[in-house]
This record gives structure tokens, C-alpha cells and sequence, in this order.
């Protein structure tokens, strides 16, 4: 355990790409974070194997059939367990109660694949599609108990091309998820930041040199 690194959940209910571009940034030094679990309410979830194929440690908690604050309990119980600090949720396609978002917030993060408040929800890129946007993209977010409403961290745009579909443009906004959740995460464990209203507010990079420990976060 190394006191200098950030000790991140993350909770995914699929394929996982965006942890695997966590924790890319992590092994690579772009994001000064250790991820000690990978959580997924789906036994099946794809993110799971592409988490034991790095050694990261995994659980599967069922949500199926459990009533949803005692699915939250033992949430909260495995990463209590591995004393997880921070939770990112990377395709995470479940809203949290007060049961989970009391013990860790405000250090839950969320991907979204829109530009919010645009979009919530799920089937987002195929939402903006839809609607005929000329301009979408991915929201880095801080968690509250809504359906993606918690203040914005950081995010990216991506322009909607002529010829698009819906899978076009969601394969475009992914590769920016992937830029996006490193450097918001990143952002978040080595400035010093505050919620003011709805907004995440930076302090101005006087001292980047020695960034803010993450234990103080
Ligand atoms: C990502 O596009 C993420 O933004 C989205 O699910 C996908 C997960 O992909 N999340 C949401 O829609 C949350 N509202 P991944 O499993 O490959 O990271």
C-alpha cells in the first residue's frame, strides 16, 4: 500500500473501457491513484475479467432480486474492506442511495456520455443523435443521489457530423471518455478544489509542483 496514491473503487456494470483507461493512467503514472477493487452489481460483467487480467482485485454483488439499500450495504462493506478512499463509477448503470452516497461522497465520480445537463440517463449518445445536436460529448461529474445531476467536474465535446449514426458518434465520445475520466480524476486528487453551489471550483495552479495529498481530499 503506498501512502501517496489515492485508493479507488470502481464500480462498472459492463464492458469496462473506461476503467481500462483509468487504470492505464494509473499504471502509467498520469494519475496518482491505486485501484484496489473493481465492483460490478453483474456477475457477467465484461469489466470484471479486464480487471483480473491487471490483478486488480474483484467482486460481484448481484443487484438482481436484492432489495436496493441492502445491495448498497454490502457495497459499502467491500470497499470499506479494502479501504477504498475514492469510487468511481465507469459504467455504473445503477442510481445510488443515501445508504452509499453518505459514506463517500463528495469522492463518488461519474462518466456520463453527453454534455449535461443534456441527456441524462441512459442510451445518452443515442438521445443527442436523436435530437438532431450538432455538438454532444462526455460530462465528468461528482455524485449526488439524482439521475447524473451532480456538479461537473470537467468535459469534453465532440462534434456531430453529417453522417453519423448513433454508433458513430458513441464511438467518438467514448475516446474522449477516455481522455476525460484520467485527467478529471487526476485533477481532483492533486488540486485543491471545492463544491460552491453547483460548481466545482479549482484553486489556480500556484503550486504545481506539490500537488495537494490525496489523503487531505
Ligand atoms: C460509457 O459510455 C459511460 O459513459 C456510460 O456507460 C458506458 C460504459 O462503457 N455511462 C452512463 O451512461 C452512465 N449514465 P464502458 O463499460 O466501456 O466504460
Amino acid at each position: 500500500m503506498s501512502d501517496d496514491l489515492a485508493r479507488v473503487a470502481v464500480l462498472l456494470s459492463g464492458r469496462g473501457s473506461n476503467f481500462v483507461a483509468l487504470a492505464d493512467a494509473c499504471a502509467r503514472g498520469e494519475v496518482p491513484a491505486e485501484i484496489v477493487l473493481v465492483l460490478s452489481n453483474k456477475a457477467d460483467a465484461g469489466g470484471l475479467d479486464r480487471a483480473r487480467e491487471r490483478g486488480i482485485p474483484t467482486v460481484a454483488i448481484p443487484s438482481k432480486g436484492m432489495p436496493r439499500e441492502e445491495h448498497e450495504s454490502r457495497l459499502v462493506a467491500a470497499l470499506d474492506e479494502v479501504e477504498a478512499h475514492w469510487v468511481c463509477l465507469a459504467g455504473y448503470m445503477r442510481l445510488l442511495t443515501p445508504v452509499f452516497i453518505d459514506r463517500y461522497a463528495p469522492r463518488i465520480v461519474n462518466i456520463h456520455p453527453a454534455l449535461l445537463p443534456s441527456f441524462p440517463g441512459v442510451d445518452a449518445q443515442a438521445q443527442a443523435w436523436e435530437y438532431g445536436v450538432r455538438v454532444s460529448g462526455c460530462t465528468v461529474h461528482l455524485v449526488d443521489t439524482g439521475c447524473d445531476t451532480g456538479p461537473i467536474v470537467l468535459q469534453r465535446t465532440v462534434p456531430v457530423l453529417d453522417d453519423d449514426t448513433s454508433d458513430t458518434l458513441a464511438h467518438r465520445i467514448l475516446e474522449q471518455e477516455h481522455v476525460a475520466y484520467p485527467t478529471a480524476l487526476r485533477m481532483l486528487l492533486t488540486r485543491r478544489w471545492r463544491v460552491h453551489g453547483r460548481r466545482v471550483v479549482f484553486d489556480p495552479l500556484i503550486d504545481v509542483d506539490r500537488p495537494w495529498p490525496a489523503s487531505a481530499n
